[in-house]
């Protein structure tokens, strides 16, 4: 029989973490890239009286947990944060291990552990908002966080330690041996995190912090990526990437068959670098959807650009527009150029995708063909006309990525 020895790592005095690193992980939700991995962490925590497990992990890595609490003689309690696999699918696995224990979530995530995991109604324990269970001098609040991830998620202030487990909330896909990370070290993979998954969710985000912020926690223990050591920091970047204004920054993403639409978009990426418009561009062929996201945390203005196939958008170019219809990113103008060989209603089509975005649709640019000398002094116009909206909001500038 195969042995896998694995120990609980201590994070404060009887507060370990019993996660698993998911290291070759590059897809999740069979849409995100995964670049740098990821962990689903899980925690233990021990009172004098009653021992909870925080979370749990993928069913896939399941194997890991379990072996990490084999010298675990006890668990009462399995706080359940969000029903999302990643953390609740090796529930019924412990509940089946410690066959006393109970599962600790909110009522909305009570019916859900159940359609999803099979999980029996009289193995929970439902809690409410503020509502709080002594371990014996680890006392456990229970803060309900809807839609941060799903509508049935909370997070859990250990108050003796002044720590906050945040599942998905200030999480961040990252596979490390580090238990701990500083903000710098992990502020771009937060990003990109917080650009896929919760940038739809960006007022409820924002509400949440605002709440947890109060709690001027110590350590954040989130499910993803590493216990983050520098609490403010994280939450100052979250509050803005949330509901801070946009930034001077124009996304142009694009996808081109011969030619003619890539030299629309380096020629309006050049002109809008000359008007003073950092740029990040996006070639819709090789893009990578995490750095895309990214950008669009920031961004003021998206381009999107498109050649003409029969009579629509290019399907690249129509999927990134669906993408960001979804991510719903806070820029203030959007606007489409391209190329075309005999008519079609690209323009129409793409910005139809777009009935999420809270903006100004600027007037496109469309040449026949290669971009003759008129269609490029058209994009110096709509560079000109980008960076005068943007003055006009008074954006500041890119924070860096
Ligand atoms: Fe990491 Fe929404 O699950």
């Amino acid at each position: 029989m195969e042995v896998i020895e694995l120990r609980p790592r201590p994070i404060a005095d009887g507060v370990s973490w019993v996660g698993v690193i998911d290291w070759d992980r590059r897809l999740f939700d069979s849409l995100i890239p995964l670049p740098d991995g990821t962990s689903y962490n899980a925690y233990l925590v021990e009172g004098a009286e009653h021992t909870a497990l925080v979370d749990t992990v993928d069913p896939s890595m399941a194997d890991g947990l379990l072996a990490r609490l084999e010298g675990v003689s006890r668990i009462d309690y399995v706080v359940s944060h969000h029903a999302e696999q990643d953390h609740s699918g090796a529930i019924p696995l412990v509940l089946d291990r410690y066959p006393t224990a109970r599962v600790v979530c909110t009522p909305k995530a009570q019916p859900l552990l159940g359609d999803l995991l099979g999980v029996a109604a009289d193995r929970c324990m439902v809690v409410e908002d503020g509502q709080t269970l002594d371990l014996g001098g680890k006392t456990l609040q229970f803060l309900h966080t809807p839609w941060v991830h799903w509508p049935e998620t909370m997070v859990t202030w250990l108050a003796e330690d002044r720590i906050l487990f945040s599942c998905d909330f200030f999480g961040c896909h990252l596979a490390t041996s580090e238990l701990y990370g500083d903000w710098a070290r992990v502020r771009h993979a937060a990003k990109r995190y917080f650009g896929e998954i919760m940038m739809p969710l960006a007022p409820m985000v924002a509400r949440n912090v605002a709440r947890v912020r109060e709690y001027q926690a110590a350590l954040v223990a989130p499910s993803h990526g590493p216990v983050l050591t520098e609490p403010e920091a994280a939450m100052s970047a979250w509050a803005d990437w949330a509901a801070g204004p946009p930034r001077n920054l124009a996304v142009v993403a694009y996808v081109s068959m011969h030619g003619s639409t890539r030299r629309m978009a380096e020629h309006l990426t050049d002109a809008l670098a000359e008007e003073g418009v950092p740029v990040r561009q996006f070639d819709l062929t090789v893009t990578d959807l995490g750095e895309l996201a990214i950008a669009l945390v920031d961004a003021g203005t998206i381009v999107l650009g498109t050649p003409t196939v029969l009579t629509g958008p290019h399907p690249l170019a129509a999927s990134a527009a669906w993408l960001a219809n979804l991510l719903k990113p806070k820029a203030r103008f959007a606007t489409v150029i391209g190329s075309y060989g005999w008519g079609g209603r690209a323009v129409e089509a793409l910005a139809g995708l777009l009935p999420n975005l809270k903006v100004e649709l600027l007037d496109p640019v469309l040449c026949k063909g290669l971009p003759a000398v008129g269609d490029l002094e058209a994009l110096r116009g709509l560079a000109k006309a980008i960076a005068r909206k943007h003055e006009e909001e008074g954006f500041g500038p890119p924070d860096g990525g």
